[in-house]
């Protein structure tokens, strides 16, 4: 997927594409956390058979999201209960002020890939 214009944006320099894990280590329901160059944290959560990845630590503290809960929509984070909405990534309670980074997710020959800008890992904190 990503079509023509991503590779033209890839072929520009200014996106990368990272390969985070295999489909099948996500099934739907579920959610596991990837790494982006061996340093950076990037939760990988499946609704509905259509992955999506977010920043892997929460937007509050350092705190790794995996060990949170899914539910309807959202994400709660287990360390002071923040839930953030799992469309947008925007915070849905206190404590956490700052959405959850979301980066243009695909499935191509059966993994997980994102897209994200040349150098570090965009993240809010
Ligand atoms: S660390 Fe996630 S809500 Fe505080």
């Amino acid at each position: 997927m990503g079509g023509e214009r991503g590779i033209d944006r890839v072929l520009a320099g200014r996106v990368r594409r990272v390969d985070l894990l295999g489909i099948d280590e996500v099934p739907p329901g579920t959610m596991k956390m990837a790494w982006v160059d061996g340093t950076d944290q990037v939760l990988v959560v499946n609704l509905d058979d259509t992955p999506q990845a977010y920043q892997g630590i929460c937007t509050h503290e350092y705190f790794e999201l995996d060990k949170g809960f899914l539910t309807a929509g959202s994400l709660t984070c287990a360390l002071h209960l923040s839930r953030f909405d799992l469309a947008t990534g925007d915070p849905l309670d206190p404590p956490a002020e700052l959405p959850l980074a979301m980066y243009p997710t695909f499935v191509e020959d059966g993994r997980v890939v994102i897209e994200i800008p040349e150098g570090p890992l965009p993240v809010n904190e």
